[in-house]
């Protein structure tokens, strides 16, 4: 122990934790609304509402309904959505041409969250193919299902101009091909976009916590094998650190460690190496490891989700999307 501390009994760690306004006062950490980032799943339609049975308590809306939780998400303070659609299968192709539809869900719910609260609430658009394609890889691919990179990148571009005509504030990568920031970021000045963000999914990992994911956007059942040739191995964290510099060095503004809290110190080496701006996903599959643990009557939701929240913020982010972004605001006191 330092010299600087006293020993015991003089020091008793115990003291300052003895009263809630002592442990208040001296809490490092806090989280808020602000910290949140809500990730909403889009469906055809109008006034529909579909539950997904992976991820109880989490919806499909139509896009009337995404407009619906942008007004709730101004309401309780969350300051940014992020949008997954639910291509109809017809709609879905080998090479996920809908990406660059200008009138394809995601376009649509962009436009309608922003008749319905203007700039009061920014928009997170996720850039990958795996929402459009008939094989749900994030990318284009070869005769042996290879994800190819280049090809890929280049579509990229278009849906990520697609959804910044369209109105997103922050387009998200979130397809691990090479190179695709600085691309994309090049691509946006050109087109006079040049306050439209990239928050790059810079640390994704291979992982088995996507499943929920996958079922809400409709992948699941068409994807054949796995994304371990472009998403991380789950066992590297110096590869970690080569991906966020090379995405900053191609001008991302923020970047994101995903999934959560599995790898949290992965946000605390990124955070202290790099000092910019780190968010992390508090992906499906953790989502529903809290909700199956409340189910069986083995948790408290409520203390759950905020002491998720604040382990978080603790190891470095500066926000968390998360699917219990609504619930976790008004707990805070939204
Ligand atoms: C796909 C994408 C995935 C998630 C966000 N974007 C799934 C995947 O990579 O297969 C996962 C989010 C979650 O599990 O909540 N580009």
């Amino acid at each position: 122990m330092s010299t600087h501390h006293a020993a015991y009994p003089a020091l008793r760690l115990r003291r300052t934790r003895s009263t809630a306004w002592s442990r208040a006062m001296h809490r490092e950490t806090q989280v808020s609304p602000a910290d949140l980032i809500w990730p909403l799943f889009v469906t055809e339609g109008s006034g529909v509402e579909e539950p997904i049975a992976s991820l109880p308590g989490v919806s499909r809306w139509s896009v009337d309904g995404i407009a619906a939780r942008a007004r709730e998400a101004v309401a309780l303070g969350i300051p940014c959505l992020a949008l997954f659609p639910n291509t109809q299968p017809e709609r879905r192709s080998e090479d996920g041409r809908e990406a660059l539809n200008p009138d394809n869900l995601m376009c649509r719910a962009i436009r309608a969250i922003r008749d319905a609260c203007g700039d009061a609430v920014g928009v997170l658009t996720d850039v990958a193919l795996d929402p459009y394609t008939s094989h749900g890889q994030d990318g284009l691919i070869d005769a042996e299902g290879y994800v190819l990179n280049d090809a890929t990148v280049e579509v990229l571009v278009g849906q990520s101009l697609n959804q910044a005509a369209a109105g997103a504030d922050v387009i998200a990568p979130s397809d691990m091909m090479d190179g695709r920031v600085g691309v994309i970021r090049a691509a946006l000045e050109e087109a006079g976009q040049g306050n439209v963000q990239i928050m790059a999914y810079a640390a994704k990992y291979a992982s088995a916590f996507y499943g929920p994911f996958r079922d809400a956007v409709g992948s699941s059942g068409l994807l054949k094998g796995d994304k371990k040739t472009y998403q991380m191995d789950p066992a590297n964290s110096e590869e970690a650190l080569r991906e966020v510099a090379m995405d900053l060095a191609e001008g991302a503004d923020s970047v994101m460690v995903k999934p959560g809290l599995p790898y949290l110190d992965i946000v605390r080496r990124v955070k202290e190496r790099f000092e910019v701006p780190v968010f992390a996903y508090q992906v499906s599959g953790e989502y529903a490891m809290i909700e199956a643990a409340v189910a069986a009557g083995a948790a408290d939701r409520d203390a759950m989700v905020l002491e998720t929240l604040t382990a978080f913020k603790r190891a470095g982010c500066s926000g968390v999307l998360t699917y219990h972004a609504a619930h976790a605001a008004r707990l805070m006191g939204a």
